[in-house]
């Protein structure tokens, strides 16, 4: 039978345009669907790069103006991967048109940004998807499956941390192109919104809503020159960030993020402690969850690493044979497949924009507890009416 077409229109082709065409190329060759996805358009600013990248990826057509993209009829996706600013104007728009929206993190520059956002998607009645990626690293999603099959017992503990290291240099300059996430303008925090994000969103994924949160920032280097305007100015973005949280299950947790961490370069890990059993995860050995349970005979009990790659676990067994590991890169064509599946089935894949919120609730309130010193409370996002 002919495959349905789902025709994307990208935005941005940065980083994580390249991680998504990536995975809209792959998805067809690996997991059985009923649409085809065609690249129909790449949008960005720069004629030149654009037309050597929609070579590069075999995309149909470009745009350099995305709401040209937007206006077009042949188009049934947009796809955002642009910097952060820029989440809310384009997604809104979308949704006015009727598009699907897939929208890279954070949702928006903040939960106020990002609460319209869910309204327009709401009031459109569009599918619409937030790229958490992590959720879909197999060791990542084997233990959601842990934990829904309630082998940890009650939660105690929820550690989770993220450091790099690439802005230790003061001379790095902020703003534009490659910089942005310096510029507070464009990236609307530092790594708070970059990189705990990350961490909030695994977390309210595999341990449920957080209460109350604490926290501290810092700011080490306090004036950069801007690429752009080349005048020295303050920066506004948090360097590093920690915070102690209090879920709503009851459990504590602590989370850390810096890029001022010497000798890491993307080290996301984090750590669950339940009654019965605990289960880690490092970003850098992304195919191996490490699990203990209380509960194994006690001369063979011990920290299990478990090779995530057999056919029984998370999305294996549309790759290749067990042993073979997976990447990063299967991640985001992981996030593809499921989104269009959600569309097949009508059970749409999350996280959605109100989980995309959710997270932007939660940095909202570590950066406003970094500020006033406080215990401070986190909005909860209210369920979607059916
Ligand atoms: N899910 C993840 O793991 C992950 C990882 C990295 C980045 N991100 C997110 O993805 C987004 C993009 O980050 P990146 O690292 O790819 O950035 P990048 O700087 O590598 O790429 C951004 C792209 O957006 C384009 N762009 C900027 N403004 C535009 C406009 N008005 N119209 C059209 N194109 C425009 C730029 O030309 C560039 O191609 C950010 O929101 C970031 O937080 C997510």
């Amino acid at each position: 039978m002919a495959k349905k077409p789902l025709r994307i229109g990208l935005i941005g082709y940065g980083f994580m345009g390249r991680a998504h065409s990536n995975a809209f190329a792959q998805v067809n060759h690996f997991f059985p669907l009923e649409h085809q996805v065609v690249l129909k358009a790449v949008c960005a600013r720069d004629e030149a790069k654009l037309k050597e990248f929609a070579g590069k990826w075999n995309y149909e057509s470009i745009e350099t103006d995305w709401r040209k993209l937007i206006a077009r009829d042949d188009i049934d996706v947009i796809d955002i991967a642009t910097p952060n600013n820029s989440h809310a104007e384009i997604a809104i728009a979308a949704a006015k048109a009727g598009k699907a929206v897939l929208c890279e993190k954070p949702l928006g520059l903040n939960g106020r940004q990002a609460e319209k956002m869910v309204a327009a998607i709401e009031k459109a009645g569009v599918p619409n998807m937030v790229w958490y990626n992590y959720r879909r690293c197999p060791a990542v999603t084997l233990a959601h499956q842990l934990i829904q099959e309630g082998r940890l017992g009650r939660i105690f503990h929820y550690r989770a941390k993220f450091l790099q290291d690439w802005t230790i240099n003061p001379d790095l300059p902020q703003g534009g192109a490659g910089l942005w996430r310096l510029d507070v303008k464009t990236a609307g925090s530092g790594v708070t919104g970059d990189l705990l994000a990350h961490c909030i969103d695994t977390a309210l994924w595999l341990n449920g809503s957080i209460d109350t949160v604490t926290a501290m920032t810092e700011t080490f280097v306090k004036e950069r020159k801007h690429q752009e305007t080349g005048k020295i100015q303050k920066v506004g973005i948090d360097d590093a960030s920690a915070f102690l949280a209090r879920f709503s299950n009851g459990s504590l947790a602590t989370f850390e993020s810096t890029r001022y961490a010497r000798g890491h370069k993307a080290l996301y890990t984090f750590e669950i402690n339940g009654e019965n059993a605990s289960i880690a995860w490092d970003l850098h050995d992304l195919h191996r969850l490490q699990y203990f349970d209380h509960r194994d005979q006690g001369k063979v009990r011990g920290w299990r690493n478990l090779h995530v790659s057999d056919n029984d676990h998370p999305y294996c067994s549309n790759w290749w044979v067990p042993g073979l590991q997976l990447g990063y890169e299967h991640s985001f064509v992981h996030q593809v497949a499921d989104f269009i599946q959600g569309l097949e089935t009508g059970k749409p894949a999350l996280p959605n924009f109100r989980d995309g919120l959710a997270t932007d609730y939660v940095t909202d309130a570590v950066l406003k507890s970094a500020k006033t010193h406080k215990w401070e409370k986190v909005k909860h996002v209210k369920a979607a009416r059916a």
